[in-house]
Parts: C-alpha cells; sequence; structure tokens
C-alpha cells in the first residue's frame, strides 16, 4: 500500500467535522479528516477515500494496526454479548480475571496485582490513591518537570508539561524534580527539608511522553530509586504511553534496570490499570469505579493483544524495526533526535516549523504527532515493517525539505487545523 491523499479535508470529513465543532465542548477538532473504519495494518482510509499511513497509532493506542484479523475475531465472538458493559468492580465477568492474569504475566514480579479502570488519568489517579492510604502522613506527591500524567485534578496537579492543561484548575499539593542526574539530590533536599513521611509518592515517566519524548539517564532512574527505596518512599512508574511493549520492552523502566514499586498502564492495554504490589490493597471502598474492569470488549480486546505480543514475537519486531527508524531519522536534517524502540522523536527550529511539518507530512498521507514544544513523534503500530518505515522517512524527509523553503506557507482550509502540533497527549 501507498499513502495517497486528494484533498484534505475532504468534503465528507469537512461536513463531519464542521458540523461537530458546532456542538463539541472540548475546543476546536485537530486533525482534518474522519476515519472511515476502513484500513489494514498501519494504513487507514479516511471517509473521502485518502489513504494515510498512521505512525501516530491513535496516541500509542493502537499497537496492532487497524483490521487485525485476531482482535476482530475476539470482537465477533462477543459481538452478540449483551450487555457489553458490567458494574465491573462490583459484579464481576470473567474477562476480568483473564486480563489481571495475563497482564501480570509481563510485570516484573513484585507487582503482582492490578485494580482496572477507564483511562490513563484513572490509572494515575488511582496509583496516587494507593500510595496516599498507606502513607497517612503525606502532605505532598513529587512529579517532574516536563510529565504529563493526564487530565483529572490529581493527575493534573502532576503534571507540568504546558501552562494550558492546568490555568485555573484547583490542584493538590505536588513539589517537582528536574528531570535530568540533579533529581536525586533535590530529592534528598525535600527529604531534608521535610520528612520523608510528608512525601506520598515520587511519579515518573521513564520516557516523558507528551512532554518531549525526553529519555531518562539510566543514572537519573538508578540515583532515584535508591534514594526512594532509602527512605521508604513509593516510586510510581506512568507507563500509559510508553509501556505495553512501545519501546521493545514490556515496559520502559524495564530499560533501565529499575524496579518501581507501582506502574500505571492504559492505551495499548485497552482499559486502564493501576499495578502494584498486593500490599499496597487498600480497605474495601477505598477505590472503585462503575465501569472500572467491566467492559468485556476491551478486557478481551487488552488480553488479545497481550498475547498477541508474545505470539507473533512484536517485541523483537519492535527492537529492529525501531533500530532502522533511529538509523533512517539519522539521516535527516532533524535535531536532538531521541527515543527507545518504536517510541522515537526529534526537535525542528521551532514550533511554526514543527506545525508546518506535521500538515504538510498530513497532506502527503503521512500521520504523525507533536511533542514538547517544537518536537515529532513517530510512534507507529508494532507491526510496522522497514518498508513502512522507509515510505514514512520519505515523506518527512521531502516535507520537511519543502517547509523549509523561503517563503513557505499552507494555504486554504488546511490552516484550520495547524494547532494540530500542540494538544494530542
Ligand atoms: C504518560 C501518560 N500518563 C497518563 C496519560 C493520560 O491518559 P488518558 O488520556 O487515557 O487519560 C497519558 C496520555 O497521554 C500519558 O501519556
Amino acid at each position: 500500500m501507498k499513502p495517497n491523499v486528494k484533498k484534505l479535508p475532504g468534503s465528507k470529513s469537512q461536513k463531519i467535522l464542521s458540523r461537530l465543532n458546532k456542538i463539541n465542548l472540548g475546543g476546536s477538532i485537530t486533525y482534518p479528516f474522519v476515519h472511515s473504519h476502513k484500513g489494514q495494518g498501519c494504513y487507514f482510509y479516511d471517509v473521502d477515500n485518502n489513504l494515510f499511513l498512521d505512525f501516530a497509532s491513535q496516541i500509542a493506542s493502537n499497537p496492532l494496526g487497524y483490521n487485525n484479523k485476531d482482535l476482530k475475531k475476539i470482537i465477533q465472538k462477543h459481538s452478540k454479548r449483551e450487555p457489553i458493559k458490567y458494574a465491573g468492580q462490583d459484579f464481576i465477568v470473567k474477562e476480568h480475571l483473564e486480563l489481571l492474569e495475563e497482564l501480570l504475566t509481563i510485570t516484573p514480579k513484585t507487582l503482582n496485582s492490578a485494580f482496572l479502570i477507564n483511562s490513563g488519568a484513572e490509572a494515575v489517579e488511582n496509583t496516587i490513591k494507593l500510595c496516599m492510604r498507606k502513607r497517612p502522613k503525606t502532605k505532598f506527591g513529587i512529579s517532574f518537570k516536563g510529565s504529563f500524567h493526564g487530565r483529572t485534578l490529581g493527575a493534573l496537579s502532576l503534571t507540568h508539561s504546558k501552562e494550558v492543561y492546568k490555568k485555573n484548575y484547583l490542584q493538590i499539593s505536588n513539589k517537582k524534580l528536574s528531570f535530568n542526574e540533579d533529581a536525586s539530590d533535590q530529592l534528598k533536599k525535600i527529604i531534608k527539608k521535610n520528612g520523608s513521611s510528608s512525601i506520598g509518592f515520587v511519579i515518573m515517566e521513564p520516557i516523558q511522553g507528551e512532554g518531549g519524548y525526553n529519555v531518562a539517564s539510566k543514572k537519573m532512574l538508578k540515583d532515584l530509586r535508591k534514594t526512594t527505596k532509602q527512605y521508604n518512599i513509593p516510586l510510581i512508574s506512568d507507563e500509559v504511553q510508553s509501556g505495553m511493549g512501545r519501546t521493545g520492552e514490556w515496559w520502559a523502566i524495564n530499560n533501565f534496570n529499575v524496579t518501581p514499586d507501582l506502574m500505571s498502564s492504559a492505551k495499548a492495554l485497552q482499559v486502564g490499570a493501576s499495578i502494584a504490589n498486593k500490599k499496597f490493597t487498600p480497605e474495601s471502598g477505598a477505590i472503585s469505579s462503575t465501569w472500572g474492569g467491566g467492559h468485556i470488549l476491551d478486557l478481551a480486546l487488552g488480553l488479545e493483544t497481550i498475547k498477541i505480543i508474545k505470539r507473533k514475537k512484536l517485541l523483537n519486531n519492535i527492537k529492529k524495526t525501531g533500530d532502522y527508524m533511529k538509523k533512517r531519522l539519522n539521516e535527516l536534517n532533524i535535531k536532538n533526535q531521541r527515543g527507545i524502540g518504536l517510541m522515537q522523536a526529534f526537535d525542528l527550529d521551532n514550533k511554526k516549523m514543527r506545525d508546518d511539518v506535521l500538515i504538510e507530512c498530513l497532506k502527503n498521507g503521512l500521520v504523525l504527532l507533536g511533542c514538547g514544544h517544537e518536537g515529532i513523534r513517530l510512534i507507529p503500530p508494532y507491526i510496522t515493517t522497514i518498508k513502512e518505515i522507509d515510505q514514512a522517512i520519505d515523506i518527512l524527509d521531502s516535507s520537511i525539505k519543502r517547509c523549509t523553503k523561503k517563503l513557505f506557507k499552507h494555504k486554504g482550509l488546511i490552516c484550520s487545523y495547524m494547532n494540530c502540533g500542540d494538544t494530542p497527549t
């Protein structure tokens, strides 16, 4: 297959998007097309029959690409069930157990229990609640500059990537560390001043996602683990974006030989999960949710996703294609190339250039995402091939070349979508 875009936005997409924009309370729509549900592997068609190569994977939530035949079988198997959604923390379905058991085959040994929930933000929210319940003297939590942990008020309090997410919103108490090798010393200073028991937890992304695909150094994480262990402060690895295989290891933290006390997962897992040692279990009623752990289809798809990644040895594919993508990116006129496996990014000279290039790529059928201030991330499905990476890098290369020409300017309807580099998380 080859990406093929005739007009962007096409007329059918444009009609749907403008109707939606009138009644959508979430702000203006960012991407200039509407999915048709047709597609295969890393490619999808929009309703105007434009064909795109997807290196954004539904913001890391579509690890196996479009119309995966094994996942379709799961959907068919459950198609006659009604209801498909149960109040899953109180009224149990077997799929809940099956997903938990499978999930715990891929987590570090000491992280031997999990709580299922609806989204990444809620997964984070519940990991911090689990910590705080066990630490009654908690006065604040600790996260990192540049972090993104979600948009519920707890998770958002710990988010520091962009001001727009937080303005006017009340926060839970928190302090932040620099995302570099000073982190552990900064933490020690906070401990010295406030006492370790006043710290509920330290939460970090081993590779910061929305904040810019910043990769932690081994030393930073090793020192942080040492200090948190020494003072008995729970360390949470937020794996909502980086986990479930994206880096070629099941969890991004595995790349650093560090074991956290808790993890949050979602996106590629289909459901949210707070994962920890069973000793973190609170008294009944302390955490719950009506729908968490009750959406049969999501549970079954999450389970099958893990099984497919194992069966098809996709972690190996991620390492192999990730290395190749790194090598090809290295040939381009870009800055600050970074990332692990199929979680990679680079910077352009400024935000305008980044947004221009994202749009130019889209016009040529390649879907990418922004990150940080002037970054672009490449996160294709785990099944991607060398050929698809070549296609993507060629489109990216020619788009960068066009956009860096003097007097380059996008024109027409597409200009209403120029903020698509900003908002995806
Ligand atoms: C690292 C991280 N944590 C938490 C979240 C929040 O997940 P959700 O959007 O599913 O609430 C995200 C979303 O991008 C994320 O990247």
